[in-house]
């Protein structure tokens, strides 16, 4: 007999508010014609105040949905809404995944795996940076020092503007994460193996500080969670002070990558058309 996964349409969704501006449609429906699965993804413009109804009607099966990608500002509320979060999402109390599994709920956080596939893709060593400097203390920058230090990098400097949100990730991810204020970048920065830009600077075009990357270790990488423009300001004076750089949007595409696999069933891969069709 055909995998039943195959034999029905199954539909998944990404919920956000607003949500028009997500490229995640554009990626899952590519690998739905690539694989040829039958199968939809659609966005959905979902309020926070209507969002546990959502929830519920994906819950009892109204909905018609197998699961779902969760955007701002749902992501914690996905979290406290699903039955089964896994470790990660646990650990974040946050979720961008959702999934329905033997009628419950389960949620995960794929980002910080997004992220840490990006760099495998592009610079396999990067996981020997030793110590790792991460500008910038929100949501992001959270899956960001939970996927590093998940992956052994033992010493993670969080540099934020406002340093109490620094200060409360340095406490909720224990004594390997210290928290700085932005004075203190040159310094934590010095024999650094992995910069990592979470904040906003630079998006859109808007202004970035210039910053001296010069205390990196020599064959440090730096890169940006930002991936528009995919050049950042950021990375641009990174290159030009002569380090390797990678681009956040391999993050977006890797992240996708489980919640596929998870509703349809086959683990796609992230290539180079679906690089050029999103950017
Ligand atoms: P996300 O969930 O995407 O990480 P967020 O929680 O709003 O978004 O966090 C944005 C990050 O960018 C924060 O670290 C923020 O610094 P503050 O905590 O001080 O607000 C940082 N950020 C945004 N604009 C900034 C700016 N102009 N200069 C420095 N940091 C900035």
């Amino acid at each position: 007999m055909a995998d039943s996964r195959e034999t029905f349409l199954v539909n998944a969704f990404v919920t956000g508010w607003p949500v028009k501006h997500s490229r995640s449609p554009l990626i899952h429906n590519y690998w739905l014609r690539q694989l040829g699965i039958s199968g939809t993804y659609k966005a959905e413009a979902i309020s926070e105040q209507d969002f546990p109804a959502f929830i519920q009607a994906l819950k009892d099966g109204s909905a018609g949905y197998r699961g779902g990608n969760v955007t701002i500002p749902h992501k914690e509320m996905a979290y406290k809404l699903a039955n089964r979060p896994d470790a990660l999402a646990e650990e974040l109390g946050a979720s961008n995944t959702l999934w329905m599994e033997d009628g419950l709920l389960h949620a995960s956080n794929t980002d910080g795996y997004g992220f840490t596939a990006n760099l495998d893709d592009c610079h396999p060593e990067w996981d020997k940076a030793g110590r790792a400097v991460i500008f910038g203390a929100g949501g992001a920058s959270r899956a960001v020092i939970q996927a590093i230090r998940n992956r052994g990098v033992g010493e993670i400097h969080v540099v934020n503007r406002t340093v109490s949100r620094a200060r409360e990730l340095a406490d909720r991810f224990g004594p390997s994460v210290h928290a700085h204020a932005v004075e203190a970048l040159g310094e934590v920065m010095s024999g650094a193996g992995l910069f990592i830009n979470t904040t906003s600077l630079g998006m859109d075009g808007s202004e970035a500080p210039r910053i001296d990357f010069s205390r990196l270790r020599d064959d440090a990488v730096v890169t940006d969670i930002v991936y528009v423009p995919l050049k950042t300001p950021l990375l641009a004076q990174a290159e030009e002070q002569g380090f390797a750089i990678v681009d956040g949007l391999g993050m977006l595409l890797h992240q996708a990558v489980p919640g596929f696999e998870k509703w349809f069933g086959r683990r796609p891969l992230v290539d180079k058309v679906l690089r050029d069709l999103v950017i």
